[in-house]
């Protein structure tokens, strides 16, 4: 099983022959080694709760790799993930993890148990592109939730964000392996708020690439701004939120913020919901 940081590469020779799920999970083991960290995200979450919770409302799932390291790292902890996807949510199985292939508006999915804390995390709510798609979103969140729960999600804005254009990064691994990632703003619509972002990944040994995996994630996303999110989460029934700015990327720490001169420029922003 491929799981997570372990990931084999697939041999460049490998690749030309490989089948479109060997793919698939190649992408889904480089999404999490590049774009998600997991670690810091449960200590993000647990500080923004503020007290001890120890249930995982993960929406969005994709993998679970949050709610795989939840109850890892929280002892006693438990956590629901919830994909549309269950060949992802089954990727990496972890008994301690409880996975449900629903839409996360679906009633069953209130039948998971209650939160102390959901989360849609890496720009999810996007995959939602009405407003009433939202709102039931929110309802069903806030109906999940016990006593002191709250609702984490997050966006990106800032004058940056219907710029056209694409963010390489590359790290170093142990072992000689070079990871590159690009994301690619691919069109951006401000009237109606639909933009298309591509997620790319190569791994290179030595200098040649030995997986290469274009457009290995599209995106065809509602861009939700903040006030949007805070007006969502209101009407759902939240009677506190907060806006945190989150730089450079949405795992990182959190400083909350009462002005908007910390969104002017580029910035990955999230806004919690209190019960
Ligand atoms: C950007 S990925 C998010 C992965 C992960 N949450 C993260 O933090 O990186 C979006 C995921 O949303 C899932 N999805 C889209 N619409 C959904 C819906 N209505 N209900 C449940 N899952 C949905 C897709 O299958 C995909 O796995």
């Amino acid at each position: 099983m491929i799981r997570g940081r372990a990931s084999p590469s697939l041999a460049r020779d490998a690749l030309t022959t490989c089948t479109q799920r060997e793919r698939t999970r190649e992408a889904w083991a480089l999404y999490e080694r590049t774009v998600q960290d997991p670690a810091r995200t449960v200590a993000l979450l647990r500080r923004l709760h503020g007290a001890r919770p120890r249930v995982l409302g993960e929406d969005f799932a994709g993998t679970a790799a949050l709610s795989r390291a939840w109850v890892e790292r929280v002892a006693g902890g438990r956590a629901f993930a919830v994909d549309l996807d269950a060949e992802a949510l089954a990727f990496a199985p972890d008994p301690r993890v409880e996975c449900r292939a629903d839409d996360v508006r679906s009633a069953a999915v209130a039948d998971l148990g209650p939160c102390d804390v959901v989360q849609a995390g890496n720009f999810s709510l996007g995959e939602l592109h009405t407003r009433a798609d939202l709102e039931a979103w929110a309802r069903m969140a806030h109906a999940r939730l016990a006593p002191h729960g709250i609702a984490v999600v997050d966006t990106y804005g800032g004058e940056s964000a219907w710029r056209l254009g694409v963010l390489e990064r590359r790290r170093a691994e142990e072992g000689g392996e070079e990871l590159r990632w690009t994301w690619e703003q691919r069109s951006a619509d401000p009237l109606t708020g639909e933009v298309v972002d591509a997620l790319s990944f190569r791994v290179l040994r030595a200098g040649e690439v030995v997986v290469d995996l274009p457009d290995a994630f599209v995106y065809r996303w509602r861009l939700w701004s903040v006030p949007e999110l805070v007006d969502v989460l209101r009407a759902a029934g939240f009677v506190r939120t907060e806006v945190h700015v989150n730089l450079p990327d949405a795992n990182g720490a959190a400083r909350a913020c009462s002005d908007g001169a910390a969104l002017h420029g580029g910035c990955v922003a999230l806004v919690v919901g209190r019960v």
